[in-house]
């Protein structure tokens, strides 16, 4: 049983070393992370899971980007500890940010991710967004949270600032 909240400061180093484990080594070495230095997460999008006994089983953390002067959400990283992994976890940490994302205000969120797991979330590959190279295109994927969200916006994504 898992019990979501927003990640603290306390929780920082947790979440990296659940990172650490869950990504292959160097990960911060990935164009996405370019994207994150120097700027602040979206704090109240960054959420928790841990367990009855306070053990952490998933994270996940937003960033802001924009794209054609747009603000957009960098969804990422997220991920769930190996033994809690394909018990629903991963998909209530996307679902309820998302949902809070949407009544936050936000437009739209970007991600580099798999198309075959994102894709129940409502993510679609975006055609006409580039990330900082090297991304793979068909890792690009889009998710509107308010119609048309993604119309006629295209560019490369960009840190804010
Ligand atoms: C991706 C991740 C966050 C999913 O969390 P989870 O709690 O295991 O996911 P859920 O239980 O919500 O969903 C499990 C389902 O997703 C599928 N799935 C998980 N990762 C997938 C992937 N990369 N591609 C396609 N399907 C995937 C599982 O096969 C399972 O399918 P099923 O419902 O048909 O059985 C987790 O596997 C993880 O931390 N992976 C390592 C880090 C990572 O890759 N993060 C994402 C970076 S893009």
């Amino acid at each position: 049983m898992f019990t979501l909240s927003q990640e603290t400061a306390e929780d920082w180093w947790d979440v990296e070393a659940l990172f650490d484990l869950s990504f292959a080594p160097g990960r911060s070495a990935l164009s996405s992370y370019r994207l994150r230095e120097d700027v602040d997460p979206v704090s109240e999008l960054c959420r928790v899971a841990r367990d009855d006994q306070g053990i952490l089983g998933g994270a996940i953390r937003y960033w802001p980007v924009q794209i054609s002067g747009q603000p957009t959400l960098l969804l990422g990283p997220v991920a769930v500890h190996p033994t809690a992994q394909g018990e629903g976890l991963g998909g209530a940490l996307i679902r309820d940010t998302l949902a809070r994302a949407r009544d936050l205000g936000h437009h739209r969120v970007i991600l580099v991710g798999d198309a075959p797991y994102y894709s129940r979330f409502g993510f679609e590959k975006l055609q006409d967004v580039k990330m900082p190279p090297p991304t793979n295109p068909e890792r690009i994927l889009g998710c509107a949270l308010q119609p048309g969200a993604w119309q006629n916006l295209h560019g490369t994504v960009k840190p804010v600032g």
